[in-house]
């Protein structure tokens, strides 16, 4: 079968079938399984629809943001600016190491926000206020870029030439995480001077290792011959926002800043060679490891193993050490989505974001008790990892990563759950696993309870899958996953579920499987590409942001819509970043009345560099500035719900 023959064979059957079911025909009069409704369920719960004016269609090339009319849309903080006492104003020209570990980082991505009560107060009391005036940004800093932060390496020759041990300095001081405390007045957002919540978390910070990996034999290096805490966390791309209070960030493409040749390890590394091969170590060129052996794989060949992990921090404590919650594998982590019920195993969904990886879930051992925060604080430690499996019929599978079951046993290189949870991809493989298209994120509807998977796209692929419906996958799409019962009601433990298709990426007039499918009735601004991070507001509309909408001549940016009713997939264009930026970290506030988002890697384009950039948004293009990651903070004119 041709995959144009897959393509119309399985998306457009998912999709006509939606509609049918929309329009009222029995599904059993077409001898068809009811995806999207399970046999007993009451009807749907429907979104109530968005009420904004849509912002007209942005070219790729636009130098700035724009927001949708009736709102406001403000640089809250950037690349540089101070964070924590005595930190220097950015100076471009004269950067160290000393300040840059004071400021705000580099490529800001992942956002979430947790409310602060006024005056002392536990972390249950500072939840329980559902503040939405006064709270901390928690936001990941995915990647350094060079050439970009430095005005002295406009090229890899030149970064590979002008990188000395300082330079370095900055670029792991300008990973990782910041925490700041910010409060709402007078309609804008200004950021706390001297909190006592500030804090940078660097590729240098102390992280303990916690879980199954923890004093593991794979995880033991000179430095830590104890195999339990970890010099720092990088590449830190999407996350998740816990209810006990803590912050999920993911560790992503962590074989960027390693080096090595995975051929030339010795045979008691043939596991750590085959992961290196797997997350494809050497394909880039960032120059730690010529001044920090710790990154060549060559020479401390357990170091790449420490890296790859969710990592979790308590934001309410800048003492707090984070911890590497290993129980949930290790792959390039995008997304942690927590779903939590009191009384209930806590339910975390991921994803891999690589061609031909997997989706994740872990399911708890003990409950989660609202009401008793500490029981919650190590709940991340215990239970089982599940790897989907999606089938052509509409249904799937959670397959359960646990050693000794299966074939992962000492025989296939699976001595003890470590090994699982170090090598959990090849398990996946080995349990059959579907290969899935870059999953970036997944998120969970508060209102009916349904997961969506933003898949950014698959241009390697060359035979459809289920989930996996066009090949190539150009423009990216996005799945439902229903776990058993009904809306508002799901069993996210179960290990059967059903998936759907929501929605196609792609310009809606495009040829063969490039085309874009929505719902009916979109704009001319209401397609968009490579949807990327995903995130419901309180009403549970959902927002999607994209990373690669330029491929089709769009500024990357951030589209919503309903996922029920008759605006089920019917996306509107809300938000735009300047060219050369995507759109990541998108997150509301408890009451919806903020939206937060990172706009990352502005004015980075083929060939330039920190002194020709393609703009220098946030400031105007005359300025000495480079181009600046930030945050925005997006409002109404007025106040009120964003998106009504
Ligand atoms: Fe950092 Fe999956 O993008
Ligand atoms: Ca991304
Ligand atoms: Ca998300």
């Amino acid at each position: 079968m041709t995959s144009t023959a897959r393509f119309s064979d399985i998306a457009d059957r998912f999709i006509t079938r939606r509609a049918l079911l929309k329009g009222g025909v029995a599904a059993a009069a077409l001898g068809l399984t009811p995806v999207g409704r399970i046999a007993g369920a009451p009807a749907r719960a429907e979104t109530p629809g968005l009420q904004f004016e849509e912002l007209g269609r942005i070219g790729k090339d636009d130098p700035t943001h724009h927001v949708a009319p009736g709102y406001r849309a403000d640089v809250l903080i950037s690349w540089g600016d101070p964070i924590l006492p005595g930190a220097p104003a950015f100076d471009p020209m004269a950067q160290t190491a000393e300040a840059q570990l004071k400021q705000f980082g580099f490529n800001c991505d992942f956002i979430g926000y947790l409310p602060l009560k006024d005056g002392a107060a536990s972390t249950a009391e500072h939840l329980a206020s559902g503040e939405s005036s006064h709270g901390l940004l928690c936001v990941n800093h995915e990647y350094s870029t060079p050439r970009y932060m430095f005005p002295n390496m406009k090229n890899s020759d030149a970064v590979a030439a002008n990188s000395t041990p300082e330079t370095i300095g900055v670029e792991k001081a300008s990973v990782g995480h910041t925490v700041i405390e910010i409060r709402k007045a007078g309609g804008g957002w200004t950021i706390v001077a001297d909190s006592p919540y500030a804090r940078r978390i660097h590729a240098e910070t102390d992280i303990d290792i916690a879980g199954p990996a923890r004093g593991h034999k794979r995880m033991k290096t000179d430095a830590d011959p104890d195999g339990v805490r970890v010099k720092g966390t990088f590449h830190n791309c999407a996350g998740g926002v816990t209810p006990w209070g803590t912050i999920l960030t993911a560790e992503e493409n962590i074989q960027n800043y390693f080096t090595g040749v995975a051929s030339k390890l010795g045979p008691e590394y043939a596991r750590e060679a085959a992961s290196a091969d797997s997350f494809a170590v050497g394909g880039r060129l960032w120059m730690w490891s010529t001044f920090d052996k710790r990154f060549d794989i060559n020479v401390t060949p357990h170091e790449f193993n420490r890296f790859g992990w969710i990592v979790e921090i308590d934001p309410y404590d800048a003492t707090s050490t984070p911890r590497k919650r290993t129980a949930l594998g290790r792959f390039r982590h995008e997304a942690a989505t927590i779903v939590a019920k009191n009384g209930k195993p806590v339910v975390a969904y991921m994803g891999d974001d690589q061609s031909f990886e997997h989706i994740y879930k872990f399911v708890s051992a003990r409950p989660y008790l609202e009401n008793d925060p500490a029981a919650n604080v190590d709940i991340l430690d215990t239970g089982t990892l599940y790897v989907a499996r999606f089938n052509d019929d509409g249904t799937g599978e959670w397959l359960p990563l646990v050693q000794g079951e299966g074939p992962l046993t000492a025989e296939n290189g699976f001595d003890d759950q470590g090994d699982v949870v170090i090598d959990v991809r090849r398990a996946a493989k080995l349990l059959g696993a579907t290969e899935t298209d870059r999953p970036e994120d997944l998120e969970t509807d508060p209102i009916t309870s349904r997961t969506y998977v933003a898949f950014t796209g698959g241009t390697d692929r060359k035979e459809a899958a289920p989930a996996a419906p066009r090949a190539p996958n150009r423009r990216g799409h996005i799945v439902e996953i229903l776990a058993p019962g009904a809306d508002g009601d799901r069993d996210h433990t179960a290990t059967g579920f059903q998936w759907d298709i929501l929605l196609l990426a792609g310009h809606p007039e495009a040829e063969t499987n490039a085309q874009g499918k929505y719902g009916q009735g979109i704009s001319d601004a209401g397609y968009f590409a490579q949807p990327d991070n995903l995130v419901f507001d309180p009403k549970g509309r959902l927002w999607i942001a994209t990373d690669g909408a330029d491929e089709i001549g769009l500024a990357d940016g951030l589209w919503a819509c309903a996922v029920t009713g008759p605006e089920r997939a019917v996306t509107r264009h809300f938000f735009s970043v300047p060219v050369g930026a995507e759109l990541t970290g998108p997150c509301f506030t408890p009451d919806g009345e903020t939206l937060f988002v990172s706009v990352q890697h502005p004015g980075q384009g083929d060939g330039g560099s920190f002194g020709e950039p393609v703009c220098r948004w946030p400031a105007a293009m005359d300025s000495t500035m480079p181009p600046r990651p930030s945050v925005v903070a997006i409002t109404r004119d007025g106040g009120g719900p964003i998106g009504g």
